[in-house]
């Protein structure tokens, strides 16, 4: 091991703390130091992992130890924050979602070319071993034409980053960005959204259920569908259908513990109409050590990602999910937001104003 790769981590709030822990446990990078906004966060980590604590952004970004930055921030600060580091020359891993209007990730693409580093997108899912399956076994199938991707969660706030207002993001922002960038991961780049939102919960500002159809270059379709208020699924369970011309398969990922994590290959054999001919056969995967009592459920997706980054950047090669890919998958939800805000009279569960129009118009891109 040649040298080791010196990292700042902006944001210092759980995934600050995950980041940090992967970082830790590389033995080809380091943690230089910390920066939060309020700084305690940042002076816990710091005793944590013994680093330094910086008192801004500019700060951190000043000091030549920091190679790399993670950029842990609420989604609002990450536009920001990735255009200074690209303009310090520092190697850049930011959380999802990448920024929330175009306008914005047209200014930190703008930043990230003339940098010339590594800038990757914290889409983890793309890590994980029952994703890798799937991906490896859906040449079985044949030519696929449907995914199907929905994710239920039952949360009880109405507070937050999710709930309050548009300009955090909304919640199908928070959580449909992964599972946009999983739909593109697994069929390719989408040509077209179209999307209904609830607000299922009345104190709720944002939506809290989204359902958006989308069609793939390719010709596929697909549907993704994230919920917070799902009694009907087990809490934090994303289920996935994969449906191609000689069968399926059926996969779900639970970020909450080991159990749960399955993938299964159905082929239709299609002898008879009426007799089932198909085999079914649960696939195999590797099930890594949980490092992490978060999510111990995404096995070390944290970890390998991070380790993909550290390689992208020791090597200088592209990283395994580029800034095009985090941006693709905003671009997916903002199309759903703006769908769902073009379409009038449509009624919201909880009855109460603004309508969907409004609540969309909300949002700073669509504003
Ligand atoms: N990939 C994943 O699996 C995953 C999971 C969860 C979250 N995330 C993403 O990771 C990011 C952080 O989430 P989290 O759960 O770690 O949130 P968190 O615990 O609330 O931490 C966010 C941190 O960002 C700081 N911050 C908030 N607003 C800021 C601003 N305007 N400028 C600068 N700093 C600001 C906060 O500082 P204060 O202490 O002053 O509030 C807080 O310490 C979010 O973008 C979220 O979407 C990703």
């Amino acid at each position: 091991m040649s040298r080791k790769i010196g990292i700042g981590i902006l944001g210092c709030g759980l995934m600050g703390g995950i980041h940090a822990e992967c970082v830790a446990r590389e033995r080809g990078a380091y943690l230089v130091g910390f920066q939060n906004r309020t700084r305690e966060k940042a002076e816990a980590l710091a005793r944590r992992f013994e680093g330094r604590v910086y008192g801004s952004v500019a700060e951190a970004l000043r000091d030549p130890a920091v190679e790399a930055v993670v950029i842990a921030s609420s989604q609002q600060a990450h536009a920001e924050q990735a255009i200074a580091a690209c303009r310090a020359g520092k190697h850049v891993l930011c959380e999802k979602p990448l920024a929330l209007t175009p306008r914005e990730m047209e200014a930190v693409a703008r930043a990230a070319a003339r940098a010339r580093r590594v800038f990757m997108v914290a889409h983890q899912l793309r890590f994980h071993p029952v994703i890798a399956t799937v991906q490896r076994a859906r040449r079985r199938l044949g030519r696929s034409f449907h995914l199907d991707l929905e994710w239920g969660l039952r949360i009880q706030g109405a507070g937050g980053r999710c709930w309050e207002d548009y300009r955090s993001g909304g919640f199908f922002m928070e959580l449909g960005c992964h599972l946009a960038d999983l739909a593109r991961h697994l069929m390719g780049d989408v040509r077209h959204v179209a999307a209904g939102a609830l607000r299922l919960d009345r104190r709720r500002v944002t939506e809290d259920f989204t359902h958006a159809l989308i069609s793939f270059h390719g010709g596929a379709i697909g549907s993704l569908v994230v919920s917070a208020n799902h009694r009907t699924l087990r809490q934090g369970l994303l289920r996935g259908r994969l449906l191609g011309e000689k069968g399926r398969i059926d996969f779900t990922v639970y970020p909450y513990a080991r159990a749960f994590n399955t993938a299964t290959l159905t082929l239709d054999h299609g002898k008879s109409l009426f007799v089932p001919d198909t085999t079914v056969r649960p696939l195999a995967f590797p099930r890594p050590r949980s490092l992490f009592r978060v999510y111990p459920g995404f096995y070390d997706v944290y970890q390998r990602q991070m380790a993909a980054f550290l390689d992208a950047v020791r090597r200088g090669t592209p990283p395994p999910v580029t800034l095009d890919d985090g941006r693709a998958a905003v671009g997916i939800i903002l199309a759903a937001y703006a769908s769902q805000g073009a379409a009038t009279d449509r009624p919201n569960l909880a009855r109460k104003a603004p309508a969907y129009r409004a609540d969309a118009a909300c949002h700073p891109s669509l504003a």
